[in-house]
């Protein structure tokens, strides 16, 4: 199958009606997208990214307003969290309604819906009929696309339209949340941080994203968004060495001793926000750059930082056994 590139919502809108699947951009990571009411449209966004169907799938909307047949409830507290940061980086699970289809949820009674904010997407959303179920539009466990080429370099061939809606503005997948008893729960950090969220309802909402053996989400997975040079931290201690071919993701220009040739500098100042627009991008740069080692420096456990420290964690944790 050719694998064609373009900005024309149109097309993509066709090519979803007829039950195809299109990669879509979106503020957060690149989409793929298919009729999130059509389970065999559905199974081919499984098959493209050889991802196993027990993990489910996002459904993306125009507005709140247009999710309401697909939800029992929308609880006060995650309603307040809709009406701040929506369109925007934020998942919220909420119990679903018959119209969702099993392959969706995995069978789970939740169903996880984001309303995006890239322009584009929402112009698509605008002329469907239907919501977009999306997972990010990378073969299972690689690092995101933040670009329509980190796609092609993924899925060329296997896939008939990439929307192109430029690079994406946040660089890191929506923070997902949800109640557990009346409690908010983080079940993956992203691009909406914890003080945002603290900032909005008062508290610092607890985490639960480390179990191991019961993936809800593949962001509770331990080895993920993993690239295929062997990954791993910049120890603080660390001491360049010359005859090594060795890639290095920093953050600042603080290492002098190593060559513009095997460094790739996140930003001038140190922006954490800047920083996570560009991270998944200099890793699928250095990726393919034939390092024997990529090396990252490990990021302040503050804001967007404390989301990329966790994408990070599963990364490397890939290649601990290598070192
Ligand atoms: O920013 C994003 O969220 C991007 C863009 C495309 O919207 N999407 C994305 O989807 O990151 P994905 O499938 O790569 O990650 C979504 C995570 C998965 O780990 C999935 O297991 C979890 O959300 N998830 C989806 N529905 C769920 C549900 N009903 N219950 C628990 N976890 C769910
Ligand atoms: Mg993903």
């Amino acid at each position: 199958m050719e694998t064609l590139v373009g900005n024309n919502c149109n097309q993509a809108r066709l090519l979803l009606e007829k039950g195809e699947v299109v990669a879509i951009p979106t503020e957060t990571v690149y989409g793929l997208a298919a009729n999130g009411l059509n389970e065999l449209a559905i199974h081919k966004i499984f098959e493209a990214k050889g991802r196993p169907l027990s993990n489910p799938l996002i459904l993306h909307f125009s507005s709140k307003q247009a999710i309401n047949p697909y939800v029992l409830d929308l609880p006060p507290i995650l309603e307040k969290l809709a009406d701040f940061f929506w369109p925007g980086p934020l998942t919220l699970l909420l119990n679903k309604t018959s119209l969702v289809p099993e392959i969706v949820t995995a069978g789970l009674d939740r169903v996880g819906i984001r309303v995006p904010a890239q322009p584009l997407i929402r112009e698509l959303l605008e002329i469907l009929s239907f919501p977009l179920a999306a997972p990010s539009a990378n073969l299972y466990g690689m690092v995101s696309p933040t670009q329509a080429v980190h796609v092609l370099n993924q899925l060329q061939g296997k896939i008939p339209y990439i929307l192109d809606g430029g690079a994406c503005e946040n660089g890191i997948e929506s923070t997902i949340v949800g109640l557990d008893n009346e409690q908010l729960i983080v079940y993956r950090l992203g691009g909406i941080s914890l003080e945002q969220l603290e900032n909005v309802i008062g508290y610092r909402p607890p985490i639960k994203n480390h179990t191991e053996n019961q993936p809800l989400t593949s962001g509770m997975v331990k080895h993920h968004y993993a690239p295929n040079t062997p990954f791993a931290y910049l120890e603080t201690d660390f001491v360049f060495e010359e005859d090594k071919n060795d890639g290095f993701i920093l953050l600042k220009d603080n290492r002098p001793e190593i060559p513009y040739t095997q460094k790739h500098i996140l930003t001038q100042t140190g922006d954490l926000k800047e920083a996570a627009q560009k991270l998944y991008a200099a890793i699928h740069f250095m990726d393919q750059k034939h390092y024997s080692k990529l090396f990252i420096e490990r990021f302040e456990e503050v804001g967007l930082g404390i989301s990329m420290n966790d994408r990070l964690n599963r990364a490397t944790k890939k290649f601990e056994k290598l070192r």
